[in-house]
């Protein structure tokens, strides 16, 4: 099998070691991939601050070109990433085919909003004090990004970071999940394609005790992570004066409110609580429904989960695979273990092949059990009833964490009440909080992290206004 390079300020290089890669169904190899050393690491971050002020000077069509150019080979190579993905995260190939339609997207709005991104003018002359003056507010990037990404979208959740940062003329260093690095090194190799300077981005397969040093690099003033609370955190208490973007989990919570549509909130909880195995930060974990529809809700959801294809991810059909590893599978099955022995029920699921775990749906969960109060990231979903709607955004509220919720009502007072008292980042009506559109802006409050992704917003993040004062000026 060949040993896949590793990107260093936009050439192909090779280290001294190489890592394996394998599938978490059966633990076969997927594949290899050469590991940078610390002078290869040191090369990157160099050349990411050498070439920092020429990219942030790159005419507009030069980046946005080669974000187009980036979209479109995506779509070219599209079934290749979507059989690296599945082989190497073990997503089932329809959520992985998702995933580079995402890709494909998401590149081609950043090559869109770049064209768009203008700065503005601001009149000053609104005081007799400021009369000729006029203020021309641009945004500058910070400077190079480190990226930090996740294993359970490892196309998608890398072009959320790379992306943007090419649009605003950032250089970025991604550092990829150790599980999961082979789609971005095969992203890699279409980001060489383009025309953007060296220096521009590397791609670097590194272990993750090997990111420290990155993250408190001063050369990288951005650092922005997608992962679990307790690492984001962790990081962001390292380098306090650096700008931090922390995408971090969550325990989302599905509204299903009195007058909802029952059959379209059950398949939709039932299908968004285990697509990717659970192993999204927005799928549903906490379903909320109002008493008077609560046993009615259940009788709907319960054959919408039986009736899930749970299997091999390669093949067409499934639509539950297994976790990224046959320890989070296991850490998966110990949670609803406690939950169960401190008196929950099971109605579904509940039990591990491997590191398959049923789709399980919980009722009668203690509040403090792990599966309702922590982000179990696997398909579990808890059942909660609640007495009435400020019972249930209550109950929604009543966690550490805020990333999306979502809440089946067709009442539009509902609706706005939700956006009002939800603690959340994201409020989705009449869907699953596992909704995301990728233009859109995405990112949470409380334990779910600082600053959002989502093209306009991410380039918005990476960078800061700077204004300049025109005097003298006839109006
Ligand atoms: C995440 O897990 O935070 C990303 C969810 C998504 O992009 O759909």
């Amino acid at each position: 099998m060949d040993v896949r390079t590793f990107w260093l300020a936009g050439r192909s290089a090779t280290g001294e070691t190489e890592l394996t890669v394998t599938n978490p169904l059966d633990g076969r190899e997927v594949g290899r991939h050469s590991v940078p050393t610390d002078a290869q690491v040191e090369e990157a971050v160099a050349a990411a601050h050498a070439v920092a002020k020429e990219a942030a000077a790159l005419p507009v069509h030069v980046r946005a070109e080669a974000l187009a150019h980036v979209a479109r080979r995506i779509a070219e190579r599209a079934e290749e990433f979507a059989q690296l993905i599945t082989a190497e995260n073990g997503k089932p190939i329809l959520w992985a085919r998702g995933e580079v339609s995402r890709a494909v997207a998401t590149f081609r709005f950043a090559a869109e909003e770049a064209r768009r991104w203008s700065g503005g003018v601001q009149r000053l002359d609104t005081e007799p004090a400021a009369a000729g003056r006029l203020a021309y507010v641009t945004r500058v990037p910070y400077g190079p990004v480190l990226a930090i990404t996740p294993f359970n979208f490892p196309l998608n959740l890398v072009a959320h970071k790379v992306a943007p940062a090419i649009a605003v003329g950032a250089p970025v260093i991604v550092k990829p999940a150790p599980a999961t690095p082979l789609s971005s090194l095969l992203l890699g190799e279409i980001l060489a394609e383009t025309d953007l300077p060296a220096g521009m981005f590397s791609v670097l397969p590194v272990a993750n005790d090997r990111a420290s040093g990155l993250v408190q690099d001063p050369r990288l003033p951005v650092v922005s992570f997608t992962g679990s609370a307790p690492v984001g955190y962790a990081i962001a208490d390292q380098v306090p004066r650096k700008h931090v973007t922390l995408e971090l989990g969550g325990n989302a919570a599905a509204v299903v409110l009195a007058d909802a549509d029952l059959d379209w909130a059950a398949q939709r909880v039932a299908l968004y609580s285990n697509y990717q195995a659970g192993q999204s930060c927005i799928a549903v974990q906490r379903v909320i429904v109002e008493e008077p529809v609560y046993d009615a809700f259940v009788e709907r959801l319960l054959p919408a989960v039986s009736a899930l294809v749970t299997g091999d991810p390669a093949d067409e059909k499934t639509q539950v695979g297994p976790l990224v590893s046959l320890a989070a599978a296991e850490r998966v099955e110990q949670w609803v273990r406690e939950a169960v022995e401190a008196g929950a029920e099971v109605l579904a699921g509940g039990t591990r092949e491997g590191a398959t775990v049923a789709p399980t749906v919980l009722a009668g969960v203690p509040r403090e059990a792990k599966v309702a109060c922590e982000e179990v990231f696997g398909p579990v979903m808890i059942l909660q009833r609640a007495a009435s709607i400020d019972e249930a955004y209550a109950m929604v509220n009543d966690s550490k964490y805020g990333l999306q919720a979502g809440v089946f009502t067709r009442s539009l007072d509902a609706a706005f009440r939700a956006n009002r008292e939800l603690e959340v980042g994201g409020v989705i009506i009449g869907d699953v909080p596992s909704y995301r559109a990728d233009q859109m802006p995405y990112g949470g409050v409380k334990d779910s992290g600082i600053g959002r992704e989502g093209l306009h917003s991410a380039m918005d993040d990476l960078t800061y206004e700077k204004v300049m004062v025109l005097t003298g000026l006839t109006l």
